[in-house]
């Protein structure tokens, strides 16, 4: 079986990113496939405060959504999020989830013991979308974010999907786009069936 974690960084349900990311899903297929969708602006998350606790007990003692979510990571062979770019980084919402995986960072390097997420290779990708026209190098800020992101959760980035100018032409309009996603999922694929057949 192939589990997927499908992390969506915007507030606003089945516009760009998201489609985008149901774009790259459908490439991926439903065969052996299991998808975990994680909104970071619907579940109960609450802010990293820094607290340190993880630092001394592998855990985040902040007992909400993040706990399952931590589960979810802990299995997935597959690790995609999706954001729009707001102020040159992630959503607000995503980065709240993101601060949250301090508590992983800090079982592996502060105790060296991965207790929340198991130390095994994942696959991850990485879908943005801009409102304005933009060059590819203006994603950048964000995938660095995003790249930290995956690392943390061990989930190598395999690739990539930005799309600019969605606020003037909807990637829904945009069939190239759309394709390009389905090609991505595909791609990944690929990759995870031929990872799992050497196991
Ligand atoms: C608070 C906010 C900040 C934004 N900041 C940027 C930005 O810095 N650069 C940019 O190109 N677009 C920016 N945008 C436009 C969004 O990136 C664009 O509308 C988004 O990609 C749409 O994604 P969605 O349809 O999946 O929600 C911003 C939008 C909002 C609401």
């Amino acid at each position: 079986m192939i589990r997927i974690a499908a992390v969506y960084g915007s507030p606003r349900r089945n516009q760009n990113s998201d489609l985008l990311m149901s774009k790259v899903l459908e490439g991926i297929g439903s065969d052996n496939t299991i998808v975990t969708k994680i909104y970071a602006s619907s579940p109960d998350i609450q802010h990293c405060n820094s607290c340190s606790r993880c630092f001394k007990e592998a855990q985040c003692i902040i007992k909400d959504d993040m706990q399952d979510i931590y589960t979810t990571f802990d299995k997935a062979d597959i690790v995609i999020t999706a954001t729009p770019v707001y102020f040159n980084t992630v959503t607000s919402h995503l980065k709240k989830l993101i601060d949250r995986c301090q508590a992983v960072w800090a079982s592996r390097y502060v105790l060296t013991e991965s207790r929340i997420i198991e130390r095994r290779p994942r696959l991850g990708f990485v879908i943005c979308t801009a409102g304005p026209q933009q060059e590819e190098e203006y994603f950048d800020c964000t995938i660095k974010t995003l790249d930290i992101f995956h690392k943390c959760l061990n989930a190598r980035i395999t690739g990539k999907l930005v799309l600019s100018n969605v606020d003037n032409v909807h990637a829904k309009d945009n069939e190239a786009a759309l394709k390009e996603a389905v090609r991505e999922g595909k791609k990944l694929r690929k990759m995870i069936d031929e990872i799992k057949k050497l196991k």
